[in-house]
């Protein structure tokens, strides 16, 4: 099955065909940063106005691109939620219209979860296994029965961790997004320019969550009171120092999870999911299979969508005309939709 992926949630405006949720034959990503970066963040009305202005384009070059007719499509899947209201409806909107004029069926997809399945289009994994589900939204451990069944193990309590790298990297002036520069940056640095505190969420309920608030605070208005004088206060070595403990925090949590669990495979999706210490950290898990997304997977892209939306059409049937756009997350049930 040919399956048309659309994602518009955020900032990206992206569309994709893949054939049987694994192979892909075109993935198209016009990226909105450049309009956003004078205000070092997603502004949604700008978002949505893009996307309003490119989507049509956007998904003609994927199906060009996949040197296909839109005929030749089985179906389209589409990101419904969460994210921002406005962008989800341009391309929620467009993916009802676009498959009612084609005659075939479309399908509504959870943007979180199909971060989760970029990996599955470049390696055969197989369910169980512990989740990682790291962006500039969300951060979840959880274990992973299938496509859809997740029980999820640890959240953040607070900001997400792809989140406190660009509200860092905003407040220094870095750039924006944050998390890539940040990385470029540490590469530089010494981790050990700053001791940042770890929070102790270790007990009960709190067993496998992070949090990112402190660690924030700590690098915005305690900088001092962390850095160990032998080292230079330089952006390089904050980079270093803020992203050994952002990383190192969320690491241990996974570990713990997976020793817990006993589980042996991980794999990791989402924006984050592409810096280089977190990479470097999960691969060093002792006894683990850890697989992440090639770079151009982990953030966000159509292909994701389309390779999920396809196990939804073969084994849930299509969504109905009438099925709207969320922007909050929706609970994590066993079993979505
Ligand atoms: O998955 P994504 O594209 O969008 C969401 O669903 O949120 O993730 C974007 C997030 C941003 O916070 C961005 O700064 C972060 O991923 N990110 C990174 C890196 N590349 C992107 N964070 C750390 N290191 C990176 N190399
Ligand atoms: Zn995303």
């Amino acid at each position: 099955m040919k399956i048309l992926g659309i994602e518009s949630s955020c900032d990206e405006c992206a569309a994709s065909v893949v054939i049987d949720g694994k192979k892909i034959i075109s993935n198209v990503v016009a990226s909105q940063i450049e309009f956003h970066k004078p205000y070092s963040g997603v502004v949604p009305e700008i978002a949505s106005r893009k996307h309003v202005e490119w989507i049509y384009s956007v998904v003609e070059k994927a199906v060009t691109k996949a040197e296909i007719n839109k005929n030749e499509l089985d179906g389209v899947a589409v990101t419904a939620r969460p994210g921002l209201i406005g962008s989800l409806l341009v391309g929620l909107s467009f993916a009802k219209a676009f498959s009612y004029s084609i005659g075939k069926p479309y399908v509504t997809v959870d943007h979180i979860r199909a971060h989760l399945y970029a990996p599955h289009l470049e390696y055969a994994i197989e369910y169980p296994y512990l989740g990682v589900i790291v962006s500039g939204g969300h951060t979840i451990i959880c274990l992973a029965d299938s496509f859809d069944e997740y029980e999820i193990l640890g959240t953040t309590i607070d900001d997400a961790c792809g989140e406190a790298f660009d509200k860092i990297a905003k407040y220094f002036d870095w750039g924006y997004p944050g998390g890539p520069i940040i990385d470029s940056l540490a590469k530089k640095g010494d981790p050990r320019a700053f001791s940042f505190p770890k929070p102790s969420l270790h007990k009960g309920d709190h067993r496998y969550d992070v949090s990112y608030s402190g660690l924030k605070t700590a690098v915005i208005n305690q900088l001092d009171q962390f850095w160990n004088r032998k080292y230079e206060k330089t952006p390089e070595n904050i980079a270093a120092s803020f992203q050994k403990q952002a990383v190192g925090m969320l690491v241990d949590k996974v570990k713990k999870a997976a020793a817990d669990k006993k589980v042996k495979r991980i794999v990791a999706g989402g924006g984050v999911a592409a810096n280089s210490e977190f990479r470097k950290e999960m691969s060093e898990i002792p006894g683990a299979e850890v697989l992440f997304p090639s770079i151009k997977l982990c953030t966000d892209n159509a292909a994701m969508i389309a390779g999920i939306g396809f196990h939804y059409l073969k084994n849930r049937g299509h969504s109905p005309l009438s099925e709207n756009a969320f922007s909050r997350v929706a609970g994590f049930r066993k079993t979505y939709p």
